[in-house]
């Protein structure tokens, strides 16, 4: 079973994936938590120059690409080794953040950067993924609060471009609504993790 967690920044789906994580541990499932862009090392690596806030030079088609060979090798090394071990994969974003932020947000076209994560990816795409949604500015806010987070090039986007990225994100939710479930990320935390793990056990039963 591969998981993957979905949303703009702030939306919580980082502090959701760990409790799930948690939760799904203590109940006895075997479990990987990961994120991208990173994972594994040459990812991180990867991430490293993706989000450095120097490299404001860094072309949108260079980025996209960048995300898509990140996503690549924590796939071979990660992800696809622990769906072998039959482990449920939790994945702190995948294919839909480029689709979203780079096709979205950054005006490539979803289907121009969904070509390029088919070569990426072989085509696979998480069995379930969950789709933190709220309002950007709350969201932004949320990080605001949060003083520890180190500023990233990402981070520096305009409010207009999370709005743009949010309402993609929508977009694919409805083009693909099995897989993509929709969960109102502005609720408390407690209410939040008890819609994401509904929408997760009604996976993990239909799959037994
Ligand atoms: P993301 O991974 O989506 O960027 P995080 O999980 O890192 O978001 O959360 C961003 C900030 O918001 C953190 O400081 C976190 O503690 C806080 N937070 C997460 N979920 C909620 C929530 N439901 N209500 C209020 N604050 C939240
Ligand atoms: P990160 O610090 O992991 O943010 P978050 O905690 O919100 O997930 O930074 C990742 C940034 O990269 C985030 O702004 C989203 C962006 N991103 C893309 O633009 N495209 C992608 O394909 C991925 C995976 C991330």
């Amino acid at each position: 079973m591969f998981i993957s967690f979905e949303g703009i920044d702030g939306s919580g789906k980082s502090t959701i994936a760990k409790l799930v994580d948690e939760q799904l541990k203590k109940e006895g499932y075997q479990t990987v938590l990961t994120r991208e862009p990173g994972g594994v090392k040459i990812a991180e690596d990867i991430r490293a120059i993706i989000l450095d806030k120097n490299n404001t030079n860094l072309d949108d088609h260079t980025e996209a690409l960048l995300f898509a060979a990140a996503r690549r090798q924590h796939l071979k090394e990660r992800i696809l080794p622990a769906l072998k071990e039959n482990k449920i994969v939790l994945c702190d974003r995948f294919v839909d953040s480029s689709l979203a932020y780079q096709g979205g947000g950054k005006h490539l076209g979803v289907n121009e950067v969904y070509n390029i994560n088919i070569f990426a990816t072989d085509n696979l795409l998480p069995d379930l993924t969950l789709l933190f949604d709220m309002d950007p500015q709350e969201a932004l806010k949320r990080i605001d609060k949060n003083k520890e987070r180190e500023v990233n090039r990402l981070d520096l986007e305009k409010l207009s471009f999370y709005e743009t990225t949010r309402n993609t994100f929508l977009d694919l939710a409805k083009k693909y609504p099995t897989r993509i479930k929709i969960v109102n990320a502005s609720k408390s935390i407690h209410e939040v993790l008890d819609e994401a793990m509904k929408i997760i056990k009604v996976k993990l039963n239909e799959s037994k």
